[in-house]
């Protein structure tokens, strides 16, 4: 296994360009079963949940061209053998589940495992499977698999209880063929929601209202194979951000539309970074000492969980007290134990976390535990006195390409080493 080692302290300056964004070309894999011919997405990047969800696609009989240096990827799926995702592929990506709405459209069936939990939360599928069953699924659930099963599906009114991005997805991608009309509502906003129903309408779909809380999808019989540009990775863009602002780097990072990252624009600004709009990216001008500030993680286009474990990482070396509130998972604090090993000083209340921000960090031995608690740590390491060493980073390479050669060609002091 690999780990990543950093000598902290040095100033990140330069420009980074952000790869396609993981979450939202895992959707356009599952909208590949939804046609017999080519899909070809572009701009993909080199991850392990991306080689996942291959894995799973070719166990269930789609065909895969040959990876390309540019990152595209062609998908065909003629048929398939048994629509059925076992669990030992569901437990290591739960958006594995994606595969049940375009299964279940397209070859009438589907057999996926319960993804059970994760580090992150219990994170069930009970409003995708109730979407599934409105829409006039027969649905049982025996030995941690849900069946589904359906001649042709029915448009319905679905309202979900919470806004779940993969579940939008999800029963987006079971609506596209159903009989009738579908309606979503209180879905899922984020920019990967409207990059897949732009991608299906593409197809010959009919959907409208994407990035809105209510969706309608009119059913249609065929769909199109089409070529589709991913768009980039949100996150990724802001974890740059972060790390441009907790080192007082100048740091522009290309190809990421401002807009989409508004909730963590304000919050940088409101911590003394400069945050500004250029050519297409943005660029980030930090400095110290860091102001203190609450975030309050909420659905999109509020300030998103995935960015909750880095701005905790930057309001460690905040100049006064910051309270951090993960509304969305309930357990999204693993990287507390390892930042607190730095010598962070935070104390965590339930879904509650006060970060007293101290004047350094000091490097340590750290264990990643999931993604994003993974690029908190490498972000402390920047700053921090001395050495870190961050183990078991195939987290990291979950959702993060090269992390460690962006951040190097920026000016940091960090290499993977096999451990
Ligand atoms: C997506 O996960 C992302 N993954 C996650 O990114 C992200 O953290 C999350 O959305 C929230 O933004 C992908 O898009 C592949 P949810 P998802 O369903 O869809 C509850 C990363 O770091 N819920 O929006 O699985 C659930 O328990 C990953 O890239 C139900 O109760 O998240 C959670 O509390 C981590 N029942 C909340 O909704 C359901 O049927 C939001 O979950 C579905 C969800």
């Amino acid at each position: 296994m690999d780990k990543i080692v950093i000598e902290g302290g040095n100033r990140l300056v330069g420009e980074v360009a952000v790869s396609g964004a993981k979450n939202a070309v895992l959707p356009l894999m599952a909208a590949a079963l939804l046609t017999s011919d080519w899909t070809t997405i572009t701009n993909v990047p080199k991850l392990r949940d991306i080689d996942t969800f291959k894995k799973l696609l070719v166990h269930l009989g789609a065909e895969i061209a040959p990876d390309t240096p540019d990152g595209t990827l062609k998908i065909r799926t003629r048929d398939v053998a048994a629509p059925e995702a076992p669990y030992d592929m569901v437990k290591t990506m739960r958006a594995s589940v994606l595969v049940l709405g375009p299964l279940v459209s397209r070859f009438k069936r589907a057999r996926v495992s319960l993804p059970g939990g994760c580090a992150i939360g219990a994170r069930p599928i009970d409003l995708h499977i109730k979407g599934l069953r409105q829409m006039g699924a027969e649905i049982t659930i025996e030995s941690g698999y849900v069946e589904v099963r359906a001649e042709r599906l029915k448009g319905a009114k679905i309202y979900m209880d919470t806004a779940t991005v993969t579940g939008t997805e999800n029963l987006m991608l079971a609506a596209v063929h159903a009989d009738g009309t579908t309606i979503l509502e209180n879905s899922a906003l984020e920019p990967e929601v409207v990059c897949l129903a732009d991608t299906l309408n593409r197809m010959g779909a009919h959907i409208v209202g994407a990035g809105t809380d209510t969706i309608r999808i009119e059913g249609v019989t065929e769909l199109r194979p089409v070529e589709v540009r991913v768009i980039p990775d949100r996150i990724e863009a802001g974890t740059f951000m972060v790390a441009s602002a907790m080192t007082r780097g100048n740091v522009f990072i290309k190809d990421c539309p401002y807009h989409y990252l508004d909730a963590l624009n304000t919050k940088l600004k409101e911590t003394g970074t400069e945050v500004t709009e250029e050519d297409g990216g943005v660029r980030v001008i930090g400095d110290w000492p860091i102001r203190s500030v609450d975030v309050k993680t909420i659905p999109y286009p509020g300030f998103p969980t995935d960015m909750q474990a880095q701005i905790m990482a930057m309001m460690a070396i905040g100049s006064g007290l910051s309270v951090i509130t993960e509304t969305v998972f309930e357990n999204r604090f693993m990287h507390v134990s390892e930042l607190q090993r730095m010598g962070a000083n935070i104390t965590v209340d339930g879904r509650c976390a006060v970060v007293r921000g101290v004047k350094r960090l000091s490097g340590a031995p750290l264990m990643a535990t999931d993604l994003r608690a993974s690029a908190s740590l490498i972000l402390a390491g920047l700053v921090a006195e001395g050495k870190t060493e961050v183990s078991r980073i195939y987290h990291l390479d979950r959702g993060y390409e090269r992390i460690e050669t962006k951040l190097k060609a920026l000016g940091a002091n960090i290499e993977r080493v096999k451990e």
